[in-house]
């Protein structure tokens, strides 16, 4: 059996927030939803939340997480007295307990697979990850015999100048056998720098305890601050762009480019510079993406060009263009083949394959079919100042310049709306619209006024 319990009771007072640290958002997802997801490649059994300071903050940001079982440290009185607050909760409980800090985000679930495999390996009563780190300021210094079993762990704080430099550094990631880890926890002391109680000195109370070096040093960095929190964003950075380029993905100048752990790229996309990738996005192969472009929470098909434009909560499929300057947000969907751009913006609409919205337009919550073609400065007017209407234009229809569709209307299909129409009533197929008034010219009129005002 293998539970996990993740240490989240501190408030982080380096943070210098009302924010519980764990809270804090790392690329789009708080450092505790991250520490979560670095045990998932594990089969737990349980997974404990240790929680104190605004618990309930923590509690509702991860409400999305099944089976999670929390426990308060009312007094956060260190890491082994949140570790002790564990005993009621797993009295009955064999096996082996993962510890993890919530504020260690970048931990590869491998690597926790690996700690694990070594503990049962070497049937350790503990083992913990430990790195050797360019700085290790700030980090509990760890001190192993030749063997490289355990002998103590020494905060920063607490160090002698000698023991201060040892790089080899406590990443805040254990495998304990619990029984054994339960049987020492009543015994920890706070005779230290900050009068705590420190899991750490249980280690050195088990026997045989082994540390085992993390090939990448950068995944046990810890958060305690804000520029901390910087490194980490783009130590993950670093990585997320290191993988992609590694499975195909061409980055033109990659440190202009920022790309969330969330998003998937095919092969052969290029990602040009000042590009921004969110949250649910996709990109399908073939496709060039910038430069100056922020796409999130989007699906962009294959073979598409994005250029100098902003893709929020949308969809673009195979082969379209878009941009300059397009703005495509709340759920528009384009088709395949299409152009789309210079100063277009397109909200919560469909627009069907092959059809062009080349420049200047505006379309919210319209539906248009295939091979329309939408003319400089049309616009949907669909807000009433109280409701959103819906727009309908049937396939290869064709707006003139500076048309106003005023919703709710429908134009059929092969529509063809006159340059300057305000279109108020539905078009039935195959007509002509024209919807303003007559041009009215005056011959001579200057001439005459004049006259008159003699
Ligand atoms: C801890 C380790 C240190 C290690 C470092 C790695 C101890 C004594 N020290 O130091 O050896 O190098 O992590 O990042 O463990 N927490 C609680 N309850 C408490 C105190 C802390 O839940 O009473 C939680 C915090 O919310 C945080 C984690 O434990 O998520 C670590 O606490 P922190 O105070 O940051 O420990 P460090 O000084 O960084
Ligand atoms: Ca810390």
């Amino acid at each position: 059996m293998v539970a996990v319990a993740i240490l989240a009771a501190g408030r982080g007072t380096r943070m210098k927030s009302q924010l519980p640290k764990v809270l804090h958002s790392l690329a789009g997802r708080t450092l505790i939803a991250r520490v979560l997801d670095s045990s998932r490649l594990l089969s737990v059994q349980r997974r404990l939340v240790i929680v104190g300071y605004r618990g309930d903050w923590v509690k509702q940001s991860l409400s999305d997480y099944r089976d999670l079982e929390f426990v308060e440290q009312t007094q956060q009185l260190g890491t082994g007295h949140a570790i002790q607050q564990l005993l009621p909760h797993l009295r009955d409980f064999t096996g082996d307990l993962v510890v993890l800090n919530g504020d260690v985000p970048l931990l590869r679930p491998e690597t926790i697979q690996q700690l694990m495999a070594t503990h049962k390996a070497c049937q350790n009563a503990a083992t913990i990850l430990t790195a050797q780190i360019p700085n290790p300021k700030g980090y509990g210094r760890v001190f192993c015999d030749q063997d490289n079993f355990l002998q103590h762990i020494v905060e920063d704080r607490d160090c002698t100048t000698a023991q201060r430099q040892n790089r080899r550094v406590n990443a805040g990631v254990y495998c304990f056998n619990w029984q054994q880890l339960a049987r020492v926890l009543p015994q920890l002391q706070s005779e230290n720098d900050q009068h705590e109680y420190y899991l750490t000195d249980a280690c050195s109370l088990m026997h045989p305890v082994m540390a085992m070096d993390v090939e990448d040093y950068r995944e046990i960095f810890g958060i305690n601050d804000r520029k901390q929190l910087a490194t980490a964003y783009d130590i993950l950075q670093d990585r997320v762009k290191d993988d992609w380029m590694a499975q195909g993905v061409t980055l033109i100048n990659p440190d202009s480019i920022t790309i969330d752990d969330t998003v998937r790229i095919g092969s052969d996309v290029i990602i040009e510079p000042q590009t921004h990738l969110r949250g649910d996005t996709v990109i399908q192969s073939g496709s060039r993406i910038g430069p100056g472009s922020s796409i999130e929470n989007s699906q962009i098909g294959e073979n598409v060009t994005v250029l100098y434009s902003v893709v929020t909560d949308s969809a673009v499929k195979a082969g379209t263009r878009v941009g300059p300057y397009t703005h495509l947000r709340g759920h528009a969907e384009v088709g395949e083949s299409c152009r789309v751009g210079n100063f277009v913006e397109i909200k919560n609409t469909k627009v069907g394959d092959r059809t062009n919205v080349a420049h200047l337009a505006y379309l919210g919550d319209a539906e248009l079919g295939e091979r329309v073609n939408i003319g400089a400065g049309t616009i949907t007017a669909n807000y009433d100042g109280v409701k959103k209407h819906r727009t309908a234009i049937g396939d290869r229809s064709k707006t003139g310049s500076n048309s106003v569709l005023v919703a709710p209307v429908t134009l059929g299909k092969d529509v063809t709306v006159a340059a300057g129409s305000v279109v108020t009533d539905d078009v039935g197929d195959d007509a002509l619209v024209i919807a303003r008034s007559r041009q009215v010219v005056k011959p001579g009129w200057r001439l005459q006024r004049e006259e008159e005002s003699k």
